[in-house]
C-alpha cells in the first residue's frame, strides 16, 4: 500500500451508513405496511435478479449482531435510515408503537457501545398508502413528512446526534419518478419537477418540526457528481451546465436561499409563495455522497427529450457497477461548494462514499477486497485535500457496513465492509473492515 494516510483533525468523524429498505427484511412485521419499494420489487422485469427487500440482511432480527460488528470496526457513529412505513404505516396518523420500538432499540445500543445514532428520516422507502394519493407529486405528502418527523423526533429526538431529512432527492426524482428505474416506476421525465420542490418542501417543514423536538444538527444528503464535459461545442456545454443545474444545484441552491436554478421544461407554477422561505429555513450540515463524475455533452439526437446526454467515461478506471473511479471528483465537488456556496454552506459530512467489487469468499473464509481499500484510500486523501484547501468537513461515512439490496440491482452490487451470505445471513468482515477499522484506530 501507498504512503500512511495523513492526519485528519481531532474530532473527525469515522463512521458508516445503510438503509432500511436495504437491509431490514421483515417487510410486513409488528405492523409495518407496504412502502413503495414492496410495490416496485413485485412488478416483473424492475430489478435485475427478480428480488425484494423482504429478508434483505435481516437486520431487523440481527441488528444486535451488526451493532457489535459496528464496535469491532470502532466506528464514532453510524448512518441508518427510518422507514416510514414501520413508524406511520400509512403515511397518516399516529405512530406505530412496535415500529418505533425497533428504532428506540437500536438507538440505545448504539449508545450503549459509544457509538452516536445519525438518522436519515426517508431514503426512499415512502409508505405505498402515500403513492396511491401521488405521492412526492403531491403537495400534501410535504406535510405528511413533516409530521411523520415529528413522530420520531418526538421518541428519539433526545438521542439521535444529527438529523438527515432526505437522502438525494435527486435521485429518487429522477431515478423514481423521471426514468422509472427505481420505485415508484414513473416515467414522467422533466414532468417530475414537483418532485423535486414537494421534496424540499418536505424537508425545509421537517427542519422546522424537528428543531421543536432536538437541539442536534439537522442536515439534508445530496448526491454530487462533477460534470465532465465531453465535447468541445456551444451546444455542449449548455447541456452541461443544465445537467450540472440538476443534479448538483436543483437541491443545494433553494437550501441555501438560493431560490431554483433555471431547470429547462420545468412548470414554475407548483412553487407558492412563500415556499422558498421554508425551504430555505437553516439548516447545521450538509450531507455529501460521491461515488463518480458524469460524462455529459448535448444530445445526439435532435429529437431527444433530455437536454443533454450522458457519455460513460472510459479513461478510468472502473467498479463492478461500471462506475468511474475518480477521487479528484471527491476534492473538485469540495472545493466547487466551497467555492459557489461560501459562508452559506454549513459543515459538511460526507454520509456515503464506497464501491462495488465481486466479492467472494475464498477456501481459508475470507473474503480479500483490495480494491475496496484502495478505493477508500485515494478518496481520503482527496478529502484530505480538500480539507487544507479550507473545505469544512465533520466526517466521513462508508457505503456500507454490510452487502445489502442494492435497488433495481437487487443483490448482485456488493459494496459492504461485511460481506453477507444471503442465503446464510452468514457476515464476514472482509480485508476493508480491517483497514478502515486500523485508520479509526490510529494505526493505519
Ligand atoms: C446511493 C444510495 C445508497 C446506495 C448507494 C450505492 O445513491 O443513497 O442507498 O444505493 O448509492
Amino acid at each position: 500500500m501507498s504512503a500512511p494516510l495523513p492526519e485528519f483533525p481531532a474530532g473527525f468523524t469515522w463512521g458508516v451508513s445503510t438503509s432500511a429498505y436495504q437491509i431490514e427484511g421483515a417487510t410486513s412485521e409488528d405492523g409495518r405496511q407496504p412502502s413503495i419499494w414492496d410495490t416496485f420489487t413485485r412488478t416483473p422485469g424492475t430489478v435485475v435478479d427478480g428480488s425484494t427487500g423482504d429478508v434483505a440482511c435481516d437486520h431487523y432480527h440481527r441488528y444486535a449482531e451488526d451493532v457489535a460488528l459496528l464496535a469491532g470496526l470502532g466506528v464514532g457513529a453510524y448512518r441508518f435510515s427510518i422507514a416510514w412505513p414501520r413508524v406511520q404505516p400509512d403515511g397518516t396518523g399516529p405512530a406505530n408503537p412496535d415500529g418505533l420500538a425497533f428504532y428506540d432499540r437500536l438507538v440505545d445500543s448504539l449508545l450503549d457501545r459509544g457509538i452516536d445514532p445519525v438518522a436519515t428520516l426517508f431514503h426512499w422507502d415512502l409508505p405505498q398508502a402515500l403513492e396511491d394519493k401521488g405521492g412526492w407529486l403531491a403537495r400534501d405528502t410535504a406535510g405528511r413528512f413533516a409530521d411523520y418527523a415529528s413522530l420520531v423526533a418526538g421518541r428519539l429526538g433526545d438521542r439521535v446526534k444529527l438529523w438527515i431529512t432526505l437522502n438525494e432527492p435527486f435521485v429518487h426524482m429522477s431515478f423514481g419518478y423521471g426514468l422509472g428505474v427505481h420505485a415508484p416506476g414513473r416515467q414522467q421525465l422533466f414532468d417530475a419537477f414537483p418532485v423535486a420542490h414537494h421534496q424540499l418542501l418536505g424537508h425545509g417543514l421537517a427542519v422546522t418540526a424537528l428543531r421543536a423536538l432536538t437541539g442536534s444538527p439537522i442536515g439534508i444528503t445530496n448526491n454530487y457528481s462533477p460534470v465532465r464535459l465531453q465535447g468541445s461545442t456551444d451546444a455542449d456545454r449548455a447541456a452541461a451546465a443544465a445537467y450540472d443545474a440538476l443534479h448538483n444545484r436543483l437541491f443545494t441552491d433553494p437550501v441555501l436561499g438560493r431560490g431554483y436554478p433555471e431547470i429547462p421544461g420545468t412548470d414554475p407554477s407548483t412553487v407558492h409563495a412563500s415556499d422558498l422561505d421554508i425551504i430555505a429555513a437553516p439548516i447545521d450540515a450538509l450531507g455529501v455522497n460521491y461515488y463518480n463524475p458524469t460524462g455529459v455533452r448535448a444530445p445526439s439526437d435532435p429529437d431527444s427529450p433530455l437536454p443533454f446526454e450522458l457519455v460513460p467515461l472510459d479513461s478510468y478506471p472502473t467498479t463492478s457497477f461500471g462506475w468511474p473511479v475518480d477521487p479528484d471528483g471527491l476534492h473538485e465537488l469540495l472545493t466547487g461548494l466551497h467555492r459557489e456556496y461560501g459562508d452559506d454552506l454549513p459543515p459538511i459530512h460526507i454520509t456515503e462514499g464506497g464501491c462495488s467489487y465481486e466479492d467472494t469468499i475464498d477456501a481459508h473464509g475470507r473474503c480479500d477486497d483490495p480494491e475496496r481499500v484502495a478505493y477508500l484510500d485515494g478518496h481520503l486523501r482527496a478529502l484530505h485535500r480538500a480539507m487544507a484547501d479550507g473545505v469544512d468537513v465533520r466526517g466521513y461515512y462508508v457505503w456500507s457496513l454490510l452487502d445489502n439490496f442494492e435497488w433495481a440491482e437487487g443483490y448482485t452490487k456488493r459494496f459492504g465492509l461485511v460481506h453477507v451470505d444471503f442465503d446464510t445471513q452468514s457476515r464476514t468482515p472482509k480485508t476493508s473492515y480491517a483497514w478502515y477499522r486500523d485508520l479509526i484506530d490510529g494505526r493505519a
